[in-house]
């Protein structure tokens, strides 16, 4: 069925003279639609696989799903289905239901599609919002192109606890760079011809679990919910962002998915929020193990009424929704109201004038340029914490190398997995490059490079270190490729330490006692606490997940063909005992010295420094960068008014290099306390050797707003403390006063 034809998206979201036009033929067909088919408007499901139906699992036969479509009691499918189940389900819908409302197809293409880019958290590390819309732009490309219509990301959870594993999804500690990156997502994936539309999730506070371990209860104060976790959320609803997807943590006793203060006070209310809010998998159904709803009737009402539009895979909204309305518990305008959303959705995608997008023809063999995207991405992801003696970069000749881990040729035994990293559903046939391909096929004589696995992931291999130790003896230098494996970051991988597991230290001691220069190459979803042989190596490198071309990028810094430009989007801290920790940190009553340099009242552990080993922010670069002549426009920053903020860069060093030059702000005295640096502004710059700049930052009074006492946002006039810095810990210091109004 067709509505009337709006202006044909030239985008995922038509203009609003072509929506007002939607509501129009919406209401018309929201007229016809019985109770059951509204509520099958709300109910999405991953694809039957042509298993059997699993009740435990809902995984529903095919001729279930089949008699679903044509009686208009499903919206959508997600993952799951090629183009040949979608083109299938999609005429089922269009030509056979009673009203041919045609389905959405969602996934989640987290970081690429069958491109597979860095991991999220690997692309913050860049800095680079253009690179993220150009990567998300890609994604949702190579997915419209196989008749997807919907992405569940960008996932926006801030997370400040290493030992949780979803922070391998996100932007990392700071709110700011998140919500850049929100933004930018957004962008990507709703922009042009072919867009997908976007899910902000997951809401909220999913990151601030206790203890780092998924799932778990987040509890928060509402003030830190709103100054730390929310902003993400609220950055990509202004972007645009089609969908909201709730989270399976309660925060503070309520679960996200009933959390109406949330789901509609915040959402709806105050960021007048018109998308759709979908759970997340049988969230819905998840209550009663919350022990908040005590069967599947009264969940499916809590979350109806509390804000959630669509019912991801409980069916939930499918088998209650019809009798809560004709029993009074559930007004029929909510219903409405949740399902006008997913048809204008439906209609803002261009579903009823072109239900087989992408589905008409074979899927386009992967494009060449999104490779080169990849591996551009992928080399602005890593990130140089060490270098001593100017070990890097390494000559492509004359030397000899033995790459030595677990993780320097995954053609031995691995998984290409452990280069994708998690959430990679949909990769294409080109093979991911290892580190050793990549190696190989930069040297000038590959024979010079000798590859040796040494350790397991988790375990030893017999004969392993003895190898490695050889290997490293008759080398020149050694690099060593430890970390984590995909399966130890992502959902439900959390870990109760964030070390390196013990079978792969024990190798790295051993390869360093051989005294032998040592280049760790970090294979990574989170920030580690480095220890012993690895922490004290000569070079370190964090290259995350790096997705298809990891081989191809980690050689190209290794040898200087660029040179590394990544700064930590989360901070690396001295020992796992340290977290949650993050730079944005309140001052306390005892601070560290100088101010009571003989007190032993302070705020430290007793046996580790407060700092971070490696500071948000941080990152090495193959120039030298210095710092100089900070001034800024005026000494007082009138009420309202702007104060510039300028510096001069020089890069000393002998090569070009990029350099993100970032802008923080202490507040020195407020009605509540304030963090020790808050990140404002960042630039990034390219300067050949010996080249300087000047950069320049505005600020406004607005951007020193916190969340006051009352909870709302607010300014208070006095002094501040602004930094040009090169991280969170470092940079040239000035101070200004807030004029009163
Ligand atoms: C998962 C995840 C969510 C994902 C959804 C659909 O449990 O929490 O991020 O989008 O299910 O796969």
């Amino acid at each position: 069925m067709a509505l009337g034809v709006t202006a044909l998206c030239c985008s995922v979201w038509c203009a609003s003279a072509a929506a007002a036009a939607d509501d129009a033929d919406i209401e018309a067909l929201l007229a016809r639609m019985t109770l059951e088919e509204k509520a099958g408007q709300l109910n999405l499901y991953a694809p039957a696989s042509g298993a059997l139906s699993n009740p435990a699992l809902h995984i529903r036969s095919l001729a279930e799903q089949e008699a679903d479509i044509r009686a208009g009691r499903v919206t959508g499918l997600f993952n799951g289905a090629g183009q040949a189940a979608k083109r299938r389900a999609q005429q089922l819908a269009v030509r056979e239901s009673r009203l041919g409302i045609p389905l959405l197809f969602a996934a989640d293409v987290i970081h690429g599609f069958r491109t597979v880019f860095p991991v999220p958290l690997a692309e913050a590390a860049s800095w680079d919002t253009d690179l993220a819309e150009r990567t998300a732009r890609a994604a949702a490309l190579e997915a419209a192109a196989d008749g997807f219509h919907w992405t569940f990301a960008p996932m926006v959870d801030i997370a400040r606890d290493a030992r949780w594993g979803r922070g391998v999804e996100g932007a990392g500690e700071d709110v700011l760079l998140a919500r850049r990156l929100a933004q930018a997502r957004v962008r990507g994936f709703q922009s042009g011809e072919g867009g997908l539309a976007s899910t902000a999730k997951h809401f909220a506070a999913y990151g601030a679990a206790e203890g780092g371990l998924d799932y778990n209860s987040a509890d928060l104060s509402p003030r830190t919910l709103r100054e730390v976790y929310l902003p993400p959320f609220k950055a990509a609803v202004e972007a645009g962002a089609a969908a909201v997807m709730t989270s399976f943590n309660d925060v503070a006793g309520i679960p996200s998915n009933a959390n109406r203060e949330l789901l509609t006070g915040v959402l709806r209310d105050e960021w007048r929020f018109d998308g759709v809010v979908v759970s997340d998998y049988t969230a819905d159904e998840e209550l009663i193990a919350h022990g908040f709803a005590a069967d599947g009737r009264e969940a499916a009402r809590l979350s109806f009424l509390a804000g959630v539009d669509m019912s991801m895979q409980s069916g939930l909204y499918l088998l209650h929704l019809p009798a809560l309305v004709q029993g009074g518990e559930v007004p029929a305008a909510r219903l409405d109201e949740a399902v006008r959303r997913v048809l204008r959705l439906k209609k803002r995608l261009g579903l009823f004038e072109q239900p087989f997008r992408g589905l008409e023809a074979p899927e386009p063999a992967a494009r060449p340029e999104h490779r080169t995207l990849a591996r551009e991405a992928a080399r602005k992801s890593v990130v140089l914490l060490r270098n001593q003696g100017g070990l890097l970069p390494l000559p492509k000749a004359g030397l000899r190398i033995a790459l030595i881990g677990p993780f320097a040729d995954e053609a031995d035994g691995g998984s290409a997995a452990d280069l994708f990293g998690p959430w990679t559903l949909f990769p294409g046939r080109a093979a991911p490059v290892s580190l050793a391909q990549g190696l190989r096929d930069a040297l000038s004589d590959p024979s010079t490079l000798k590859v040796v696995k040494g350790s397991g992931v988790n375990e030893p291999l017999p004969g392993g270190i003895a190898a490695a130790v050889s290997a490293a003896r008759r080398a020149d230098v050694v690099l060593l490729a430890l970390g984590e494996s995909a399966q130890m970051s992502g959902e439900a991988r959390s870990r109760a330490g964030i070390t390196l597991p013990a079978a792969q230290q024990a190798l790295a001691e051993a390869v360093a006692a051989t005294g032998k220069p040592v280049v760790v190459l970090l294979r990574n979803g989170r920030a580690l606490a480095l220890e012993g042989a690895v922490r004290d190596a000569q070079a370190l490198l964090v290259t995350w997940f790096l997705g298809l071309e990891t081989g191809h990028a980690v050689a190209d810094v290794l040898f200087g063909d660029v040179s590394p430009s990544g700064r930590l989007p989360v901070s690396f801290p001295q020992a796992a005992g340290q977290v949650p920790y993050h730079y944005a940190h309140r001052r306390t009553g005892r601070p560290l010295p100088p101010q009571d340099p003989g007190s032993d009242f302070k705020t430290r552990y007793i046996e580790t420094p407060n700092e971070a080993l490696y500071p948000f922010g941080h990152g090495l670069t193959y120039g030298r960068f210095d710092y100089e002549a900070l001034q800024l426009s005026h000494p007082r920053l009138p009420w309202g008014g702007t104060l510039q903020v300028k510096a001069r860069i020089t890069n000393r060093g002998a090569r070009e290099a990029e350099e993100t030059v970032q802008l923080y702000v202490h507040d020195r005295v407020a009605s509540v306390t304030r963090p020790v640096r808050e990140l404002k502004d960042f630039r990034k710059l390219r300067l050949a050797p010996g080249a300087s700049a000047e950069v320049e930052f505005t600020l406004r009074s607005a951007d020193l707003a916190f969340i006051g006492r009352d909870l709302q946002p607010v300014v208070e006039p006095g002094l501040f403390d602004v930094w040009v810095a090169p991280s969170a810990t470092q940079g040239l210091r000035a101070s200004f006063e807030l004029a009163a109004p």
